[in-house]
This record gives structure tokens, C-alpha cells and sequence, in this order.
């Protein structure tokens, strides 16, 4: 239920680092790393767009300059109309942000003394937070969880705590840097199940990074890729497959044969893996898996056979094997 209104707007945003590193006792190299080199691109409201990429791409620096913690070096960057990093407090209260790899709860404190103290620093209506607070609750099974203080909280549950937190003072937009990242798997369905209805009912625009495809295939209709701090593609996660000529997707026909025999040859597929009896070949994604299971059978003393369907983790991976 995308709206027309760009939210979240970057034109041509870079972020320079400045690092030293000693190379001997004497000496040290000054060195910058160029963590975003010029990205541009547009959200609107109402909008669950995926920033993925390899590690160091650069999609935490981004968010960062999202949330105002982080200067941009070079560039335009827009949030709800406001200039991150000139105006970090009045943007404050238009987005919620949960970084996966820390909490921004206090460590020592039961989950809902947390929350008061966002109340408070949010100033928050006494109304709308018991709304919002009952909500969270409500979704993220957190009722039991209130009186534990944080620390005592498995990663899960600090997780959906957090996520509660981002929330009280109901942001426009959410930035989820890797929520799922180290879940189990009944704790990331419970957290995506409540992103997708808190988009759906309240129109939350969400910018979500995570390196678990998953979380992508289940909330984002648009998906955005970034490496070396540059955007390698923007568009909706089928449209990856056909993103760089020579990336095209490919299945994979996996044979199990009656013995071991040489590599099979035959027209239209080849031979990426043999161990044993057990040969895989790739064939194109568009491509019928009929004569080519036909053609083997013909010819070789086939047993058993499945088909694989390609994985984005395994496009992207091409994608960037594709970039000179
Ligand atoms: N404060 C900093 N000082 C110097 N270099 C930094 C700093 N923060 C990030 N970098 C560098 O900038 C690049 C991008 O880092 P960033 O954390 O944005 O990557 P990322 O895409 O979030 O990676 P990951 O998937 O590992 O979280 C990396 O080369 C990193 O080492
Ligand atoms: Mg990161």
C-alpha cells in the first residue's frame, strides 16, 4: 500500500572513514574506506524494502545516517522531511530503530520499567502508549516477559522486547538492522509475522537488512542490494534473477544413478558436481525440466532424481561473481 510521498530520500549520500592502522612499530597509514560511495534511491510510505549485502557493504553505515548517528560525508539525505544529522532529536520521534546486534533497553531493568522510561523521554500521550504497549504485548507474547529484567531475557525475547520498544512512540518508519539474526526458527516467524501486520494495519514503512533470504522472501516486495557501498540493483526480488546478463538463474537437476559412470553429457545442461553415483546439472530456470529427465533416462541408468529450485542467496552470489 505504497503512497507517493518519498519518506526516506538519498541522492547521491557517501560516507568517508577515516582509519589509521599501525603497519610497524613506527608507523602508521592513514586510509579511508569509502563504506557508501554515492546512493541514491527513494522510499515511500507505507513501503517494506530489503538493504541487502555481503558483509562490509555498507548497510549499517547506511542506516546510521538514517537515524542521524552517523554524518554523511557527501550527498543529500532526507527522513520525514528533516536532515538527519542537523535535526537527530526532532527525527527521533518519527522512527524507531532496532539494531539486532545490541539492545537499546536498559540492561539491568525489568522490560517495563524500559518502556516507561521511553514514555518519558518520548513523551508520549498516556492513551496512545497504553495502546501501543498493549499491542506490542499483546503480538509479541511479551506479557509474561515485563517483570524480567533484560538481561535475564533470552535472545528471542530481547529481540521482540526491543522491537516493542522502536514502536511505543508509534514511528513512521522502523529501521531493522538484522532482527533475525541469530534466532530460532519459531522466534523469526513470530517476528515477521508481526512486521507484516504492523505494516499492513498501521502502514509503518519499514527498511529492513538482513543476510537471512528469508526474512526478504516473506516481508519485501522491493529489495535493494548494495556492495562496496555502491546500489547494485533496486526492484522487486523476482526481477533479481534477470539482473545482470550471464546471472540468470539456473535449476538444478540432481540424478542418482545405478554406479558411478563419467560426467553426464547431455544437451541443454551440464555437469556442476558428481560424488558417487550422484551427479547435479544445471539448466536454465525457464527451462523445462521434462526432456532433459527424458534425455538422461534414455541414455544413463538412472535410479532417482529431484529438482532444485534456485535460492536468491545463490542469485546474489552470481551477481556479484558477474561484476568485473
Ligand atoms: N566507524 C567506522 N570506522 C571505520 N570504518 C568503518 C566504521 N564503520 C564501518 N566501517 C567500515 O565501513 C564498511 C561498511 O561497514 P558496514 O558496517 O556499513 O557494513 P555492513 O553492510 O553493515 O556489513 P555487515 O553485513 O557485516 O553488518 C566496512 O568496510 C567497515 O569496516
Ligand atoms: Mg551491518
Amino acid at each position: 500500500m505504497a503512497g507517493t510521498e518519498a519518506l526516506i530520500s538519498l541522492d547521491g549520500v557517501e560516507k568517508v572513514f577515516d582509519v589509521r592502522r599501525r603497519v610497524s612499530l613506527m608507523r602508521r597509514e592513514k586510509r579511508q574506506v569509502r563504506a557508501v560511495d554515492g546512493i541514491s534511491f527513494e522510499v515511500a510510505r507505507g513501503e517494506v524494502v530489503g538493504y541487502i549485502g555481503p558483509n562490509g557493504a555498507g548497510k549499517s553505515t547506511t542506516i546510521k545516517m538514517l537515524t542521524g548517528i552517523l554524518t554523511p560525508s557527501g550527498g543529500r539525505l532526507r527522513v520525514a522531511g528533516i536532515d538527519p544529522a542537523r535535526e537527530r532529536m526532532r527525527l527521533a520521534h518519527r522512527i524507531g530503530v532496532v539494531f539486532g546486534q545490541r539492545t537499546t533497553l536498559w540492561w539491568d531493568l525489568p522490560l517495563k520499567d524500559s518502556y516507561g522510561l521511553m514514555r518519558r523521554m518520548y513523551r508520549i500521550p498516556a492513551a496512545r502508549y497504553r495502546e501501543n504497549l498493549e499491542r506490542c504485548v499483546d503480538r509479541l507474547d511479551l506479557a509474561e516477559l515485563l517483570d524480567v529484567p533484560v538481561r535475564q531475557l533470552s535472545l528471542g525475547q530481547r529481540m521482540r522486547g526491543d522491537i516493542a520498544a522502536a514502536l511505543l512512540h508509534d514511528p513512521d518508519v522502523l529501521y531493522l538492522d538484522e532482527p533475525t539474526i541469530g534466532l530460532d526458527v519459531v522466534s523469526k516467524a513470530k517476528v515477521r509475522g508481526f512486521l507484516r501486520q504492523l505494516n499492513a494495519e498501521l502502514g509503518t514503512t519499514v527498511l529492513l537488512t538482513t543476510h537471512d533470504l528469508q526474512d526478504i522472501e516473506q516481508l519485501c516486495e522491493r529489495v535493494m542490494v548494495i556492495d562496496h557501498g555502491r546500489l547494485m540493483y533496486d526492484g522487486p526480488l523476482g526481477g533479481l534473477h534477470a539482473a545482470r546478463p550471464g546471472a540468470e538463474s539456473e535449476r538444478t537437476l540432481v540424478v542418482d544413478l545405478e554406479r558411478e559412470v563419467g560426467p553426464i553429457r547431455v544437451e541443454g545442461a551440464r555437469v556442476v558436481r558428481v560424488e558417487g553415483p550422484r551427479q547435479w546439472l544445471a539448466f536454465p530456470a525457464g527451462a523445462s525440466a521434462a526432456p532433459l529427465v527424458a534425455a538422461v533416462a534414455a541414455r544413463y541408468p538412472l535410479v532417482d532424481l529431484s529438482v532444485r529450485e534456485p535460492d536468491i542467496e545463490d542469485v546474489i552470489a552470481r551477481m556479484y561473481a558477474g561484476r568485473g
